[in-house]
């Protein structure tokens, strides 16, 4: 019998409620994809909340020996701007999670993720969804390792429009200096943008179904729902947005996207467009695309994909 080679993968993120579903995600496909490491970035909150939550996380999920590290606290160049009117203050508010039973491994998030690149026989995936610094500190410090990397599968950005302002997503707008280092690296992007993340939504019922799974893992995550829609239906949202898993679901489930490649061009400067993800979308400047754009999926597949992973911890208590 041959044994499906799993793809090794690196989450880096700022949790955040999306980036902790993405996390139970991609721990639920574990026969596709190998989790090697967490890097917390500070994003919609601090540093310090971001590491710990990835560290109640780890817990909550029994994932132990998943190597974990800190990462930058602040952007590049600018002041971090954090998002506690989405994620509360704690950067996860909602249900009570577990005390954290798993260290920091010692290394900070470059040091981490370069190991973890050095050592893997096969190139390594980046999820990355929080601002790109840690990213884009790793490319800087460590530009030997580009090689190693398959693909950095982002939440960031968007062909259309924002939702930190007219023009920018938050992730890109938080720190678009280290995502134009990343867009500009050479290494492929797959960008799960805007475009894409807002189709990919879960109804108050489409959770409550999830939350009758019954195990504390499906609960929590309808919980982290409960709390993430506060701030959404304010703003007339039919439901929670899924941003950060749409980077982890297209890695196993690529079907149920559809994408445009194309040229994108970060802008840090504009007056009204600083932290825009700008497609050549017609190849105008004759650059090649280093860049895949998910533009649609197929919702419901999604949050069947979503239901079935949350029930694979088990029915029940
Ligand atoms: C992104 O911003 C954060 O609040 C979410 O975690 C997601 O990564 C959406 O714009
Ligand atoms: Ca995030």
């Amino acid at each position: 019998m041959t044994v499906k080679k799993r793809r090794p993968i690196i989450l880096d993120g700022d949790p955040g409620h999306d980036d902790a579903i993405a996390f139970v995600l991609a721990a639920a496909f574990s026969d596709e994809l190998e989790i090697k490491a967490i890097t917390a970035v500070g994003g919609n909150q601090t540093l310090a909340k971001t590491t710990l939550n990835y560290r109640k996380i780890a817990t909550l999920l029994n994932l132990k020996d998943i190597p974990i590290a800190a990462g930058r606290d602040n952007p590049l160049l600018a002041d971090l701007v954090i998002a506690p009117n989405y994620h509360g203050e704690s950067g996860l508010d909602g249900p009570t999670l577990p005390e954290p039973e798993v260290e920091l491994c010692g290394l900070s998030a470059v040091e981490l993720m370069a190991k973890v690149l050095r050592e893997s026989e096969d190139k390594v995936t980046i999820v990355a969804t929080g601002p790109q610094t840690n990213v884009a500190a790793l490319l800087l410090a460590h530009p030997e390792l580009k090689d190693k990397i398959e693909c950095i599968s982002i939440m960031g950005g968007g062909l259309v429009h924002g939702n930190w302002s007219a023009a920018a997503e938050f992730n890109i707008f938080v720190d678009p200096e280290s995502a134009k280092i990343e867009f500009l690296s050479g290494v492929p992007v797959v960008m799960s943008g805007l475009d894409v993340t807002e189709k990919a939504y879960v109804t108050p019922e489409e959770w409550n179904k999830i939350r009758n799974i019954g195990n504390p893992i499906a609960k929590t995550v309808a919980e982290w729902c409960d709390f993430f829609y506060i701030r959404l239906k304010e703003l007339g949202w039919p439901g929670v947005l899924m941003h950060d898993p749409c980077a982890v679901v297209y890695l196993t489930h690529p079907e149920i996207f559809t994408w445009k490649d194309c040229y994108v061009e970060i802008d840090t400067e504009g007056e009204y467009t600083k932290g825009a993800t700008v497609p050549d979308y017609y190849g105008l400047n004759g650059q090649k695309p280093n860049c895949r754009a998910l533009v649609d999926v197929d919702r419901e597949k999604f949050v069947e994909i979503m239901y079935e992973a949350c029930k694979s911890f088990g029915e029940g208590k």
